[in-house]
């Protein structure tokens, strides 16, 4: 069985689209893949109890309790290998998952490690992707599933979607509307990735 284990920082709702895709389209007889954790760097992540109340195991590990990046990293590979024990490493997936990777953690995860990000990569790479795409008058906005590399969200596009900037937008609303496309391409790039053996 391919173990995917989902890291999130907070609301959780692409690792909720995950996790229903998952259920409707029965990855584990199709791909023979499933849902093994869900791992958080907040013990307030409202995901943490969605995931819960569907029977997900569900972790913690607080960036606060390590003295430096490289410790909590260590940290967290060996909570996901926790996980998954013996079998084949897993697919990592990065959903609203807010931390800088270290290069030792991306090196260990090379090929397994995926992220979502609220623009149209490579533009707006970081934070306040929709408050800078609305101050430099973007039309269109978007968002980006990629693999992750030791820079920061520049790893090889593996889906896109494109939604209208409308004139009476805010950082908000254009957010709820990036987000809801979100939940469309993630579970498209992993369900790709798993049918081809993440090649
Ligand atoms: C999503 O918009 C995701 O793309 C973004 O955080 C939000 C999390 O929402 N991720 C990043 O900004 C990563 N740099 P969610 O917790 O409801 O999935």
């Amino acid at each position: 069985m391919q173990s995917i284990v989902i890291l999130i920082s907070g609301g959780g709702s692409n690792m909720a689209a995950l996790v229903r895709a998952a259920q409707q389209e029965d990855w584990a007889a199709r791909y023979g893949a499933q849902i093994a954790a869900v791992i958080s760097n907040r013990a307030d992540a409202v995901g943490l109890r969605w995931a819960q109340a569907q029977g997900i195991a569900t972790h913690t590990i607080s960036h606060a309790d390590f003295p430096d990046r490289a410790q909590f990293d260590a940290a967290l590979a060996q909570a996901i290998a926790s996980c998954v024990g013996a079998g084949k490493p897993p697919l990592v997936l990065l959903a609203g998952f807010m931390r800088i990777l270290t290069p030792t953690f991306v090196q260990a995860h090379a090929g397994r490690l995926i992220n979502i990000h609220p623009s149209l990569l490579p533009a707006f790479t970081g934070l306040q992707t929709h408050e800078r795409a609305l101050a430099a008058g973007c039309k269109f906005a978007g968002a980006t599933v990629h693999r992750v590399t030791e820079v920061l969200d520049e790893g090889a596009i593996l889906e896109q979607s494109v939604v209208p900037v409308l004139p009476e937008d805010d950082a908000q609303s254009l957010a709820a509307r990036v987000l809801a496309t979100e939940h469309l391409i993630y579970p498209r790039a992993v369900r790709r990735l798993l049918a081809a053996g993440f090649s």
